[in-house]
């Protein structure tokens, strides 16, 4: 999940990185194609043109402060922010069965590119649970529920359309292996969290 859509001037890079980085990305289009899966997919909903409401001043305070804060507290909830984007992609999934049973082509190519976002966001918590031992896991299951509470009940569509404490019970209990064998293996994944 990304905090904060609004670009900011003041975080553009210099022209060398960015370059770089549009290398890279033509190198590698697997990385691009998370991108091109999100704007479809909000294409797809009819959302294509939709306006991001801008952060309050004072979450957009708190969303700069964030990135500066020292490893050892940035870390772990780092890894639940990650975490909650996968859960709600998940539970995202099972809504997308049940609103479109009956246009199963819509469904199939919905699923289709939420599973590469999925795919995506389940390596962001590969990543970030390299970054926390056995204290990290502990502290990240006690901030599963005030995070997603708080993040949650920001959107009030997610009230009406998720069970938002199935969302809390499923962050806790979080194990990789739980995840569909196709979205493991296309995903990356420490080897010491796989059975
Ligand atoms: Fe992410």
């Amino acid at each position: 999940m990304q905090a904060g859509r609004k670009p900011n001037i003041k975080n553009r890079v210099e022209e060398a990185t960015e370059a770089a980085v549009t290398a890279f990305a033509l190198e590698q289009p697997a990385f691009g194609q998370v991108r091109v899966s999100n704007d479809e997919m909000l294409r797809t909903c009819g959302l294509g043109k939709v306006e991001w409401v801008p952060l309050s001043p004072v979450k957009e305070k708190i969303y700069e402060q964030f990135p500066k804060l020292p490893a050892f507290l940035l870390d772990t909830p780092a890894f639940v922010t990650e975490l909650m984007g996968v859960t709600y992609y998940c539970h995202l999934n099972r809504l997308i069965d049940e609103l479109f049973v009956d246009e199963p082509e819509v469904q199939i190519r919905l699923k289709e590119l939420l599973d590469e976002i999925t795919i995506d966001e389940v390596a962001h918590v590969g990543q970030r649970r390299n970054f926390i031992g056995p204290t990290g896991m502990r502290v990240s299951k006690w901030l599963v529920k005030p995070f997603y509470t708080m993040f949650f009940n920001d959107i009030p569509e997610i009230g009406i359309l998720f069970d938002v404490n199935k969302m809390i019970r499923d962050g806790e209990s979080f194990d990789f292996n739980q995840l569909p064998d196709y979205i493991i293996e296309k995903s990356w994944i420490p080897s010491y969290c796989k059975v």
